[in-house]
């Protein structure tokens, strides 16, 4: 399985990528998570980025790309990868063609989770995601049993920079503007699927195996 994962922000690309881990054993490649664990770390990198990621704007292509394609070429994507918010407009999916025809590894699939504008506000202002594991609670659908602390590894829980409403409302229009012609792409190219994620978040899973053609 070698596929992107679209979808606006907060549809649950996150959240089906590690259900797809969980099962299928492959990595996820999210160049959020990628991006945010440099500005932790404050490298150079995560510095430049996060002046970006606070507005809500995408990081200019030139970082992105190079991120991917080191990854790309690690030994465990050999046996397939998920990308979870990569590409996110058209001069990344044509640079991301290039990048696989060289490696011999091009996409299967191309799902995309459709979720309406009304409901992503309430689940990304009440996200929270474990430092530890990743794990992703919602104070209002799925909360932790206890507030600040993860029920998997009883990591400490936080709360995104940019799940501000300010920030949110930006990251939706640029989503709208320049990631949403995305799915024309993949039509455009036939290995586009979709589904509708709204419902459990079991419920979802199920469908996108059924999308993917998987068990
Ligand atoms: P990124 O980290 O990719 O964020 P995003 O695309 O905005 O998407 P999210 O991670 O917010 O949402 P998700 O779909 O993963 O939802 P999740 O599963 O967490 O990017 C962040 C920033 O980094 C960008 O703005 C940009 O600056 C930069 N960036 C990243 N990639 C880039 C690139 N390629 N190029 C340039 N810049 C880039 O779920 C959300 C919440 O909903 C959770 O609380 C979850 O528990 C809950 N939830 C999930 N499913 C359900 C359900 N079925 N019912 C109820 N609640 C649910
Ligand atoms: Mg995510």
């Amino acid at each position: 399985m070698r596929i992107v994962l679209l979808g606006a922000p907060g549809a649950g690309k996150g959240t089906q990528a590690k259900k797809l881990i969980d099962k299928y054993g492959i990595p996820q490649i999210s160049t959020g998570d990628i991006l945010r664990q440099n500005v932790a770390e404050g490298t150079p990198l995560g510095k430049e980025a996060k002046s970006y990621m606070d507005k809500g704007e995408l990081v200019p292509d030139r970082v992105v790309l190079g991120l991917v394609e080191d990854r790309l070429k690690k030994d465990d994507c050999k046996k397939g990868y998920i990308l979870d918010g990569f590409p996110r407009n058209t001069a990344q999916a044509e640079a991301l063609d290039k990048i696989l025809a060289l490696l011999s590894m091009s996409l299967t699939g191309a799902l995309s989770v459709d979720v309406p504008k009304d409901d992503l506000m309430k689940r990304l202002t009440g996200r929270r995601t474990c430092k530890g594991c990743g794990q992703m609670y919602n104070v209002y659908f799925s909360p932790s049993k206890n507030e600040s602390v993860c029920d998997k590894c009883g990591g400490a829980l936080f709360h995104r920079d940019d799940d501000k409403e300010e920030t949110i409302k930006r990251r939706l229009d640029v989503y709208d503007a320049q990631t949403a012609p995305l799915i024309d792409y993949y039509k455009k190219s036939g290995i586009l699927k979709s589904v509708t994620g709204v419902g459990s978040i079991d419920e979802i899973f199920s469908k996108v195996c059924n999308a993917l053609g998987v068990k």
